[in-house]
């Protein structure tokens, strides 16, 4: 950059920082009510806090709609709807995703009826239905079935040829979910599952059968994070999820690697690109922003709102304007509501 100010004492920096007004003025980023998506966690039961999240509660279909309506009052661009799924319902390949009366369906028919300027986005994973917590399905390896011949022992099979996530056959499954979706009225869809080439073929799925107009969220740079411990107890796959995520969940010491995933949602047609977590991760927010010149939300996840919210609201309205200063357009935040309070009042 050029700097072509005159030195001290013809510039003094402090002359635009003498009074609300002139910082107003010169501000070079600006936040709104209508930057944020409230994320809210839904239940079958009644309402109950989550002790990992303060401040956050799993709301009844009904406290969800009171939610919504207080959201789209307070000028919030929309919210995003995860389930906490009775256990009964969840098997190892996430059969509940796909039925149009779950949890998330009868929210979502509720929320659009009520509200239906609010955006309400919708999860595309399969994590809240798999009894193992993972976003995808599970195969074992190609060469199962070899040693399987040979041998003639599953066990020993499974040992050496464990398999995993399968790529190929979670997208099968994440289309059939999200089908499910737009059939039920969502019409802003985001992939938090990060398989390969999901988007691509979801876009395709969409424009199919009709759906040209249903936007697709991608988080493209998700990161394999510990921040999203609070989360996982709170739709209650925390205990439930076997292993790790970090086979299809980015490494948190890359970040060439996050332009890459970004560029090919892009190309097979994300409309709006996520990174997430938000605050550790402002570099990429700002990388993906610069390069792609494209809309990017950034996520404050549940462990950073935890670890911020012990430290007061001002902390957390700073951290919403450093997001929004990396190059967010949008935020996604559990603090949406008193943010938006904060803002307005
Ligand atoms: C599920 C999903 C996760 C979050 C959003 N969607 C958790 C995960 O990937 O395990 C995390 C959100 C948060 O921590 O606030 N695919």
């Amino acid at each position: 950059m050029n700097f072509v100010r005159a030195a001290y004492p013809l510039t003094r920096m402090r002359r635009n920082r003498a009074s609300s007004r002139i910082r107003n003025l010169v501000a070079e980023s600006h936040l709104a009510p209508a930057d944020l998506i409230w994320p809210l966690f839904i239940t079958d039961g009644s309402s109950v806090d989550i002790p990992s999240l303060p401040g956050v509660r799993r709301l009844s279909l009904d406290d969800a709609l009171l939610a919504a309506a207080h959201a789209e009052k307070l000028g919030i661009a929309g919210v995003a709807l995860f389930p906490a799924t009775d256990p009964k319902l969840k098997d190892a390949e996430g059969t509940e995703a796909w039925n149009h009366d779950n949890l998330v369906c009868r929210a979502l028919r509720a929320i659009r009826a009520q509200s239906p300027d609010l955006l309400v986005m919708c999860d595309v994973a399969l994590d809240p239905y798999t009894d193992h917590g993972q976003d995808g399905v599970f195969r074992p390896a190609q060469h199962h079935q070899t040693i399987l011949d040979q041998f003639g022992s599953e066990a020993l099979a499974q040992s050496i040829a464990p398999g995993g996530v399968a790529n190929d056959a979670s997208i099968d499954a994440l289309v059939k979910q999200a089908m499910t979706l737009v059939e039920s009225g969502c019409r802003v869809l985001a992939p938090s599952d990060m398989m390969d080439g999901r988007v691509g073929v979801l876009r395709r799925a969409l424009d199919g059968a009709g759906y040209t107009d249903c936007l697709i969220i991608s988080y493209a740079a998700k990161y394999a994070s510990n921040f999203y411990a609070p989360f996982r107890d709170a739709v209650g796959s925390a205990g439930a999820l076997r292993g790790d995520k970090k086979t299809y969940q980015m490494d948190p010491r890359n970040s060439n690697e996050a332009l890459h995933e970004v560029a090919l949602d892009l190309n097979e047609g994300a409309d709006i690109v996520m990174v997430k977590p938000a605050m550790p991760y402002l570099d990429i927010i700002a990388k993906v922003s610069e390069q792609f010149a494209v809309p990017v939300i950034g996520y404050q996840v549940s462990g950073e709102y935890a670890m911020l919210k012990q430290a007061g609201d001002p902390l957390l309205m700073e951290s919403l304007q450093c997001i929004k200063r990396a190059g967010a357009s949008g935020i996604l935040t559990y603090f949406a509501p008193s943010a938006a309070q904060h803002l307005v009042g």
